[in-house]
């Protein structure tokens, strides 16, 4: 039987926009009082209206999540506000593009602070409440981090965001079977090119190393799409989200075929910049 989320408190980082504002109106949808967070106020306030004027449960609560002790705050204030805590959506996150050896390391250090670090700075006081409080539930929690399919593959020019979204993924793995004799579900998410302010962010922080170049319409998603299957592994839970089979089995090939993989994003390269 899928789960009943009515009633379920969570948790969104980087609920303002893209993924993590759809997913915020999906869940609400499903029942769930939801807690928004990330650092502008404005964009956050739009979604709590769009969610209260349907009779939905909201709380805006501006927080950086590269700041430990304000995400503590955050996740104090939520179960002051809701009572308690079921499920936390760690999606806070940004890329930074450029080679490796023109980036700075601050640079790369803030991208594992926000990505990374972010992640585990919310992680940690929900799990502790989540032990602490939740008792005598089977289901005592879930934890979802938005890693990215290319968690999977460095790729040339995004190998800092690469590495921060596998540091995801391989603590999502681990914490996964450590927790779930607890009762807490782990799960992460690998979106593929989803149509967000994510570019728009990524050439910001990255202003001097070149523009990115989006993959092509047919082949990124509306963010919806992760909403609706992020919903069914709140409702199913599973270990790993993942919205194309087609990206994940080429990634599954590029790990099991690394002379392969580098062959093909050679060429691709060499497409792209022929001298
Ligand atoms: N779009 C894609 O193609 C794609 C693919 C795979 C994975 N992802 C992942 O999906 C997640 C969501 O990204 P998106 O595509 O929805 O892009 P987005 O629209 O730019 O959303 C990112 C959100 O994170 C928030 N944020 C950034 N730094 C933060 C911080 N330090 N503290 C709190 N909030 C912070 C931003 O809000 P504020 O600026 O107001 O803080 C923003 O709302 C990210 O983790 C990204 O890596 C995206």
């Amino acid at each position: 039987m899928p789960r009943d989320l009515t009633g379920l408190p969570i948790v969104i980082t980087g609920a303002g926009t893209g993924i993590g504002r759809a997913t915020a109106l999906a869940c609400a949808r499903a029942g769930m009082p939801v807690a928004l967070a990330g650092r502008r106020e404005g964009p956050l306030r739009e979604v709590e209206s769009a969610i209260t004027s349907h009779g939905g449960q909201a709380i805006v609560i501006p927080t950086d999540v590269a700041d430990a002790d304000a995400s503590t705050k955050l996740i104090k204030e939520t179960i002051e506000r809701f009572g308690s805590l079921y499920a936390l959506f760690a999606n806070a996150g940004y890329g930074l593009r450029g080679p490796v050896h023109t980036l700075s390391d601050t640079a790369i250090r803030d991208v594992f602070e926000t990505n990374f670090w972010g992640s585990l700075n919310i992680i940690r006081p929900a799990l502790a409440h989540m032990l602490e409080h939740n008792t005598g539930k089977p289901d005592r929690g879930h934890i979802l981090m938005c890693s990215s399919c290319l968690s999977k593959l460095g790729t040339p020019f995004t190998a800092p965001y690469s590495a921060s979204k596998a540091l995801q993924d391989h603590f999502g793995r681990g914490m996964r079977h450590e927790l779930r004799p607890m009762g807490i579900h782990v799960s992460t998410v690998h979106p593929i090119g989803t149509r967000t302010e994510f570019i728009e962010a990524a050439d910001r922080v990255s202003k001097g190393s070149g523009k990115s170049i989006p993959p092509p319409r047919a082949f990124t998603q509306p963010p919806e799409r992760v909403a609706r299957a992020l919903l069914a592994c709140l409702r199913r839970p599973r270990g790993e989200v993942w919205t194309s089979h087609t990206v994940r089995f080429a990634f599954a090939a590029a790990t099991a075929f690394p002379q392969l993989a580098d062959w093909g994003i050679a060429r691709a390269l060499r497409k792209r910049n022929p001298h």
